[in-house]
């Protein structure tokens, strides 16, 4: 049983093209003028598209952000990290602990100082006396990096009240947000997802967000992201945009335009693909119950229920190294090291059979 994949997959085991992003590409395909070179903040179209789609339109701060296309969310991380080392090179990047696996070598690669804070489940959901007390360290100008939702690895999301409070601890530290947006659709829902997001971008007048198309338009190899930067009005944006650019073209000049003129056709005709999307995360919603449910029906230990309030397609289950040695020697169950799996890799008849090892491992360590 394969759960380290890091990408969704359907009850087939496929991680298939959605058909909304079929339709983008035969229109594209019928009325594509020019493969001329675009500029160097990528599709235009686009970078309006998903910002309306990450702030929902009507944000205030639309009017005062700038937004660049990437090579996917992996590019954004990497450009604005480039970014925050150029104007503010002392600056410290806070990041979770633990993190997505590309956060600390990326900002580290663009000469940033890492440190982190412990991102890990309390009884009813994240341990947010742990947050403050770390942060504790942090100094005035210093950046947090945060997951917009489904956080990669653990699946541990603020509620709103957290966020808020989030908000609060950055005000009163000079903190600026960093918001990594790579899950937008999976928790719970495309609106409710960004609520935390929003929130910052409201209440504050410098923000970085770094957001992907891997996952919510299944986009993974088309490499299609974004990097935006909130200001305290749009000239300032307009002028950040332009170092944004600066840095792009010492890298690799342009973005590819393919998958973000997909990108940009679903945002102008979003119903076909809000519904595909909404099916995807109903299923990883899905597998989540079942597995709670399961291991609660054969009396495993009450922690692993937190799988059911966790959001995304990853979950950190708590389990040794040991136990994680067993599961793959004994039952050929193969989580990535720390105990992720991917809740969206899991077929509906797999369920039974991962919830009876992971009791086994538990009750004969
Ligand atoms: C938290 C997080 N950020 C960013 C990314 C980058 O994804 P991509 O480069 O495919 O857009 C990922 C991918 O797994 C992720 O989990």
């Amino acid at each position: 049983m394969d759960l380290i994949v890091g990408v969704y997959r359907d009850a087939s085991g496929k991680t298939p093209v959605m058909e909304s992003v079929q339709e983008a590409e035969r229109f594209l395909a019928s009325a594509a003028e020019s493969k001329s070179y675009r500029g160097l903040s990528g599709n235009l179209d686009f970078n309006d598209g998903i910002a309306r789609f990450v702030l929902g339109s009507g944000h205030p701060a639309l009017e005062r952000q700038s937004t660049i296309q990437t090579v996917a969310g992996t590019g954004a991380l990497r450009l604005i990290g480039d970014l925050i080392a150029k104007l503010s090179p002392q600056a410290k990047v806070w990041t979770t602990d633990p993190a997505y696996v590309n956060h600390l070598p990326i900002m580290a690669a663009a000469g940033l100082e890492v440190q982190t804070f412990p991102w890990r489940e309390s009884e009813t959901g994240l341990d947010f006396e742990a947050v403050v007390q770390a942060l504790d360290g942090a100094r005035a100008g210093d950046i947090l990096l945060l997951h917009g939702c489904c956080h990669n690895p653990t699946g541990i999301d603020p509620s709103l009240e957290q966020w808020s409070a989030i908000s609060r601890l950055c005000h009163d530290k000079g903190l600026i947000p960093f918001v990594d947006m790579a899950y937008q659709g999976f928790g719970d829902g495309v609106d409710a997802d960004a609520a935390g997001l929003r929130l910052l971008a409201g209440e504050h007048e410098q923000m970085f967000v770094t957001l992907s198309c891997s996952k919510n338009m299944s986009l993974y190899c088309e490499r299609t992201g974004a990097a935006m930067v909130i200001a305290s009005e749009a000239g300032e944006a307009e002028k950040v945009r332009l170092s944004l650019e600066q840095i792009a073209r010492a890298n690799y000049s342009m973005p590819p335009n393919h998958g973000a003129a997909i990108a940009a056709y679903l945002f102008a005709h979003p119903e076909a693909w809000l519904k595909e999307l909404e099916e995807c995360r109903m299923r990883v919603c899905t597998n989540r119950q079942n597995l709670a449910a399961e291991l609660k029906a054969i009396g495993a230990p009450e922690k692993f229920q937190c799988l059911e309030r966790q959001k995304g397609m990853f979950s950190l289950l708590p389990l040794s190294s040991s136990q994680i040695e067993r599961l793959r020697d004994e039952f050929a169950i193969y989580g990535a090291i720390g105990g992720r799996i991917n809740v969206a890799g899991l077929g509906t008849q797999q369920i039974p059979l991962l919830a009876d090892a992971l009791k086994r491992v538990f009750d004969s360590p």
